[in-house]
């Protein structure tokens, strides 16, 4: 491997094995298209939590993708493994992902914004111990600017004599959901390195990878901190439309629009694009706040404070519109949801997944839970045991007891959460909650019902649903009763819920 890559110009570096470390949301979907795209490459995904590897050889996937458990089962022992012997994939490679989480920071310097990097550090550590000959190292992983530069360091630091690492930046784009997608049709491949001659043969040998199935002219190269930067821009650019759009949600609930129609308007100018334009509780996700974060946090200490409140109100926004859609509830239930039989429809962060990092149902659940209000929730794909996690934790759940559980039910299916409820609120754009039976739903419930939808998911149906009786408030459109505003008086805790918190934060 050493001479190939002395002899640069004689032939191209060719990766024939490939191992990710981490077997998470990235990892996981990512490895298993590229296996699906080149059955040539071997590729070994790994990580130290052995019952997700077990998942990942099992019949139940650790994660929920569609499309993903057919694409696992076509290359799973035939050129796609998952293992948690990580040393050894290590060693046997051409190519290493790091594909590991990079959570905000919840403690010390940067504690709420900057990215925690000691899981990636920590695979760094790794890779330059156990390697030999010459390996191309690419950070996968949403990570900071600069970062590709301390895994550089690292192994310089740490440099053997039979020992070349390449470091590159090829950040994924995919959103949940539609992974599959995604991945197999990307608007754009990114990979980012060094300008140097051994940099750029590195390049190109990532390019080989993905030239199997992505026409050329998508995949683009830059160098390493561009790379790395527009992964964080364009994510921060998405999360600025939701908070453009949320914004004027509330204006067309103080007046006559409905933000349907003025969404629509703009986006059919083909400069605007009528894409990320659904007004909604507010974006989660693993990675929207946390890159924004990322990007204030980069701002403030370039010394651009200007820049940095810019992208800061992105997320001010984005916690607004959850603290609004709360209040309206309230008020809407005569200023109190004490006692209250609340059904809460939807807890992943969107529909087609069952992730539930930073999801707004999390934060909309924390404000009916301070007033007193007894969930009933129900998700078609998150698991029981995550929602109470969730929900415990310390920023979230302020009892003594520290149990959610004693306010919160988890239900099997919408009718049972719906039964004998006040309210129905909808966090999650499930396509199934389009298909409920509403009348029985209404018949069972406490009269007046309420149903608040936070994701304009019954908009068809809404004339069916008054008929039957229902109050129907929706995100963005004028509110259908006067009321005596209400405004909560907790703040959003400002880090993420990724890591727990050293201390309880007082609200
Ligand atoms: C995002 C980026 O889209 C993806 O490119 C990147 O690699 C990872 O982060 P993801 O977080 O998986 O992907 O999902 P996305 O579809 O972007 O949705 C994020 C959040 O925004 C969800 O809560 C979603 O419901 C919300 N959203 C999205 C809106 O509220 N309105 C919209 O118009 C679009
Ligand atoms: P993402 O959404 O970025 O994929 P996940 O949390 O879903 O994040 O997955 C990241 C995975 O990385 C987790 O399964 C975690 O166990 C794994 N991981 C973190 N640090 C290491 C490490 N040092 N070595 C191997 N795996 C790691």
């Amino acid at each position: 491997m050493e001479q190939q890559l002395r002899n640069l110009t004689e032939a191209m570096f060719e990766i024939k094995k490939i191992c990710c470390i981490g077997a998470g949301y990235v990892g996981g979907p990512t490895c298993s298209v590229i296996a699906h795209m080149c059955p040539k490459i071997h590729i070994t995904v790994v990580d130290v939590n052995q019952a997700r590897i077990e998942a990942w050889n099992s019949n139940t996937l650790p994660i929920y993708e569609p499309g993903l458990k057919e694409v696992v089962e076509l290359c799973r022992g035939k050129n796609l493994f998952f293992s948690t012997d990580i040393d050894k994939a290590i060693q046997e490679s051409d190519l290493i992902f790091i594909s590991v989480n990079t959570p905000t920071k919840a403690y010390g310097m940067g504690k709420g914004r900057a990215a925690d990097l000691k899981h990636i550090e920590s695979c760094a550590r790794r890779i330059v111990a156990v390697s030999n000959g010459y390996k191309i190292v690419t950070e996968k992983s949403t990570v900071p600017v600069r970062a590709a530069e301390s895994i550089r360091r690292i192994f310089q630091s740490n440099i053997k004599p039979d020992l070349n690492l390449q470091v590159l930046s090829n950040p994924e784009f995919l959103a949940e959901g539609t992974a599959v997608n995604d991945l197999k049709n990307p608007d754009r491949v990114l990979i980012g390195g060094d300008d140097t001659p051994e940099g750029q043969e590195a390049i190109q040998a990532l390019c080989a990878v993905y030239e199997h199935w992505v026409p050329k002219n998508k995949i683009i190269t830059t160098n390493t901190w561009s790379s790395e930067l527009s992964k964080l821009v364009s994510n921060a650019f998405l999360a600025q439309r939701i908070s453009s759009i949320n914004s004027i949600s509330a204006l067309c609930e103080a007046t006559g629009a409905d933000i349907e129609d003025v969404a629509c308007a703009v986006g059919m100018d083909h400069r605007i694009g009528s894409k990320f334009l659904k007004a909604s509780v507010g974006f989660g996700g693993s990675c929207f706040q946390k890159d924004v974060l990322n990007l204030v946090y980069l701002c403030e200490a370039l010394n651009l404070p200007e820049v940095a409140q810019y992208w800061q109100q992105v997320i001010d926004m984005n916690d607004y519109q959850r603290r609004r859609f709360a209040s309206r509830i309230i008020d809407c239930l005569f200023n109190t949801a004490t006692d209250k039989k609340i059904a809460l429809l939807g807890f992943a962060f969107k529909k087609d997944t069952g992730d539930t990092r930073e999801s707004s149902s999390i934060y909309i659940s924390k404000y009916l839970l301070d007033e007193g209000a007894n969930l009933h929730i129900f998700d078609p794909k998150v698991r029981k045991e995550q929602i109470i996690c969730d929900l415990s934790h310390p920023s979230i759940f302020q009892d003594a007891s520290g149990q959610a559980s004693r306010l919160v039910t988890i239900c099997n299916d919408a009718y049972e959460a719906c039964d004998g409820a006040h309210a129905i609120v909808i966090c999650t754009e499930w396509d199934e909650f389009k298909l409920l039976d509403y009348e029985v739903i209404h018949k069972n419930m406490l009269k007046p019902a309420f149903i608040f939808d936070g994701r304009r998911v019954l908009d068809e149906l809404h004339p069916k649903l008054q008929k039957l009786g229902f109050q129907v408030e929706t995100i963005g459109k004028k509110i259908t009763v006067q009321r005596i505003p209400f405004t909560p008086t907790a703040e959003v805790p400002k880090f993420s819920l990724q890591e727990p918190p050293l201390k309880k934060v007082k609200l």
